[in-house]
């Protein structure tokens, strides 16, 4: 394992209307929810502990990442890595309307400076799936106020460590926020229904077009983003048209709607098939502990997608595997960084590659049984033990990272 990760040597030079990293990017991601536990005041909290939940299992203490980041942060920085993809739980900053919790701003800008003290560039996802729970019970995404709360909150993270900011990303993945929470039935609130989930889907860029606002207001002058859920997608008996009308909501909305923001984060893992009546989980061939297919594939096809539709950088924010087999993992990302080798060559802007995730963490539905992590984490005492994957991708990186590719 490299322990002399190379400092924080990362360049800013301008881009647009903010500021973009020079070197490219090499991390690993998690999200709040997933790894800091006692997460309580969410949606996500109420609905594992509902007797009819189908979640697999409660969150609980996660991976206590809360009392843990300084581990997690030294693990990613002996990886060589040059930056550090998290989230913030805004549940945990604005518990209740209006109220903003102090130390819980120190908190993160705690781990901000620590962060760049070890050569990380801090990269910050502001929403990542939960919502306190005074946004949900006043109608989630779909209250009349969603747009005004989200943005004051991005005002509140700017102004308390905006300036220690490398790169911001408003939402993750506001398609699934869509998709699994109005469509499938399956994220909180369940529910499932077309008009409901296009009004969503709506809702939610507008929603990321005021933080991206918010942001560039500053303090801090980073790249402001989304990251988006993309897949390669094939349509089977017949189901041309209706695939086109499920991408178009799914991707091609948001793709057209990131023309105005410093870059786009593609976060990609699997491929589908679309039948006459939605979506295939599954498939033939190889798959991965997610019922999907193994498909690496994935990173060459939904970069060259996004650059078809949107003229700006792109940014791998996630891509990864879930198994109990570290080899099958390997297996995977060597040929997901041939891929992403591939299109840089190609000429495609790409700025960074994010690796999900760097521990075991709580997979939202599925609870613990999907393992993304480089890193395994004791269920019990939260010890963290380095797969086998993670020196063979801190080679991989120091490797690219010494070419300056
Ligand atoms: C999400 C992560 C999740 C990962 C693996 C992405 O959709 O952003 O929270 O753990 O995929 O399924």
């Amino acid at each position: 394992m490299r322990r002399d990760a190379p400092a924080a040597t990362v360049e800013i030079v301008p881009h647009s209307n903010a500021r973009f990293p020079s070197n490219f990017l090499w991390g690993t991601a998690t999200a709040a929810y997933q790894v800091e536990g006692g997460n309580t005041n969410t949606d996500w909290w109420r609905f594992e502990h509902r007797p009819e939940s189908i979640a697999a299992e409660p969150c609980g203490d996660a991976c206590d990442s809360w009392h843990r980041w300084e581990e997690d942060l030294d693990l990613a920085a002996s990886f060589g890595l040059n930056a550090y993809r998290f989230s913030l739980e805004w549940s945990r900053i604005e518990p209740r309307h209006g109220e903003i919790d102090l130390e819980a701003l120190e908190h993160y800008r705690n781990m901000l400076v620590a962060c760049v003290a070890r050569g990380l560039a801090p990269v910050v996802t502001l929403h990542h799936f939960t919502l306190p729970l005074w946004v949900a019970d006043a109608g989630g995404f779909e209250s009349p106020d969603i747009v005004t709360w989200m943005s004051a909150y991005a005002t509140t993270v700017a102004a308390a460590f905006g300036e220690l900011i490398a790169m911001a990303c408003t939402i993750n993945e506001p398609n699934i926020v869509a998709a699994m929470g109005y469509l499938a039935a399956m994220f909180p609130p369940e529910v499932s229904d077309w008009d409901r989930f296009v009004a969503v889907n709506e809702t939610l860029r507008q929603c990321h077009h005021a933080m991206r606002d918010a942001l560039h207001a500053g303090p801090g002058d980073f790249p402001v983003g989304m990251t988006l859920s993309m897949a390669q997608y094939e349509a089977v008996d017949g189901a041309e048209a209706a695939l086109a009308t499920y991408l178009e909501q799914m991707e091609d909305r948001y793709l057209v709607a990131t023309t105005e923001d410093d870059f786009l984060g593609v976060q990609c893992y699997t491929k589908h098939q679309f039948g006459p009546d939605g979506l295939i989980w599954g498939g033939e061939g190889e798959l991965t502990a997610m019922g999907y297919p193994f498909w690496p594939e994935s990173v060459a096809y939904t970069l060259r997608r996004a650059a078809a539709y949107t003229p700006v950088p792109l940014v791998v924010t996630e891509n990864g595997i879930g198994t109990d087999d570290d080899d099958q993992r390997i297996r995977y990302l060597d040929q997901a960084l041939a891929h992403l080798d591939e299109v840089r060559r190609d000429g495609v802007d790409v700025r960074g590659y994010f690796q999900w995730s760097l521990l075991d963490n709580f997979e939202w539905v599925l609870g613990y049984a999907p393992k993304f992590g480089l890193v395994a984490v004791d269920r019990t005492n939260f010890t963290r033990t380095a797969k086998p994957s993670a020196a063979w991708f801190a080679a991989a990186v120091t490797e690219r990272r010494e070419k300056r590719r």
